[in-house]
C-alpha cells in the first residue's frame, strides 16, 4: 500500500496552481532596448528575429506599450555611428549624445518607467572593447575614470540606474563615489558582477556592431576582463566585492548555462540578484522554433521559470514582452 502519493498534488490544474513555488510576473523583467539615430526606424536584427533597433520616436511608442503591459524597467543600449567612435569613449560623455537623449525620451514617454543604462565603452570604441586600449592591453584605471564620468552623464540625463557591464576592477567604488560627490545619491548601480567571457553574446554584437576588431595589437576577445566560464568560486568573490563597493543590484550573465552561479550567489547575498538571458540564448530558441524543432512559447517560459527558480530576483530578457503577453 502507498500512503504518500506525490501525484495527489499534481492531479489537476487548480491544485498545481496553488502549490506552485515559482511564478513569473511582469515585475520580474528588465527589457533591453537597442536605440539608433534617425526617425521612424525599426530595423530587425538579423541574428535576433523579432527584435529591433529603434529610433527615438519609435522608442517612445515601444516604452508606452511596455508600460501598458505592466513592465517597469528598460535597459538601454545605443548603436553609435562609426564616425563618433574612438579609443577613449569621448562620445559617451556627450550630454547630447544618443544615450543621453534616449534616457530623456523614455522619461517623456512614461515618467515612471525605470531607466537603466549600459555603461561600457564597446559601442563607442573603434576597437570594440569595453575599455581604453594601449599597447595591446585594456587599461583598467584609465577606463574606470571614463566609465564613472559616463555614469554621471547618464544620471544627469535622468537615468534611475546605471549598469556597468565592463568588468574592470574597482569601477563600482569609483562610480558610486563620483555619483555621491555630485549629489546623485538616488541613482542606483546595477553591477554586472559575474559576467562571463561567453560565446553567447554574438547576436548582441551584431545588433550594435560592437565586436572586437581583428587587428594587430588589439586583444581578439574579452577574456582579460570577463570571467572564465570554468570558474565558480570567483563569481562569488566578484559579487561580494561589488556589493562592498556600493552595488545596489548584482547580476549574473549569461543565464541558462550559469544557473549554478545564480544559486551560489543567491545563497550568500541579501540584495537583488539579476540574471541576463543574453542574445545568443534568445537566438537559439528563435532558430529552433523557426525550424519547427521546439515549441517556442513553452521553451521560453520554461527557461524563464528556471532562471527565476535558480534564484533570480530580476531577469533582463529579450522575451520580456512576449512572455508577459502570454501570461496576461
Ligand atoms: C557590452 C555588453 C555586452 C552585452 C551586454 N553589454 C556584450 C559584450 O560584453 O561583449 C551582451 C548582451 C547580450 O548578448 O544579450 N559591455
Amino acid at each position: 500500500m502507498i500512503i504518500r502519493r506525490n501525484r495527489r498534488l499534481r492531479t489537476n490544474d487548480s491544485i498545481r496552481s496553488i502549490v506552485r513555488e515559482t511564478i513569473i510576473s511582469p515585475n520580474d523583467f528588465i527589457v533591453p532596448l537597442f536605440v539608433v539615430e534617425g526617425k521612424n526606424i525599426k530595423e530587425e536584427i538579423s541574428s535576433m528575429p523579432g527584435y529591433y533597433r529603434l529610433s527615438l520616436d519609435l522608442l517612445k511608442k515601444e516604452v508606452k506599450e511596455l508600460w501598458s503591459l505592466g513592465l517597469k524597467s528598460v535597459l538601454l543600449f545605443v548603436k553609435v555611428p562609426e564616425n563618433l567612435k574612438d579609443n577613449a569613449g569621448k562620445e559617451a560623455l556627450n550630454p547630447d549624445g544618443l544615450m543621453q537623449r534616449a534616457i530623456k525620451a523614455v522619461k517623456e514617454a512614461e515618467p515612471e518607467m525605470l531607466v537603466m543604462t549600459d555603461v561600457a565603452l564597446d559601442p563607442y570604441s573603434i576597437y570594440g572593447h569595453d575599455g581604453i586600449i594601449d599597447a595591446g592591453k585594456v587599461l583598467n584605471d584609465d577606463t574606470t575614470a571614463v566609465l564613472s564620468e559616463m555614469a554621471l552623464s547618464h544620471a544627469k540625463a535622468g537615468a534611475d540606474f546605471v549598469a556597468p557591464s565592463d568588468m574592470m576592477d574597482g569601477r563600482i567604488f569609483e562610480m558610486r563615489s563620483l555619483l555621491e560627490d555630485e549629489g546623485f545619491y538616488e541613482t542606483g548601480i546595477m553591477s554586472y558582477s559575474a559576467k562571463y567571457a561567453s560565446a553567447f553574446y554574438g547576436p548582441f554584437r551584431d545588433a550594435l556592431d560592437s565586436a572586437p576588431v581583428d587587428a594587430k595589437d588589439i586583444p581578439k576577445d574579452k577574456k582579460s576582463y570577463q570571467m572564465d566560464p570554468a570558474n565558480r568560486e570567483e563569481a562569488v568573490k566578484e559579487t561580494l566585492m561589488d556589493i562592498e563597493e556600493g552595488a545596489d543590484i548584482v547580476m549574473v550573465k549569461p543565464g541558462l548555462c550559469y544557473l549554478d552561479i545564480v544559486r551560489d550567489i543567491r545563497n550568500v547575498v541579501n540584495i537583488p540578484v539579476a540574471v541576463y538571458q543574453v542574445s545568443g540564448e534568445y537566438a537559439m530558441i528563435k532558430a529552433a522554433a523557426q525550424k519547427g524543432w521546439l515549441d517556442h512559447d513553452a521553451v521560453m517560459m520554461e527557461q524563464l521559470l528556471a532562471i527565476k527558480r535558480a534564484g533570480a530576483s530580476l531577469i533582463a530578457s529579450y522575451f520580456a514582452k512576449e512572455a508577459v503577453k502570454l501570461i496576461s
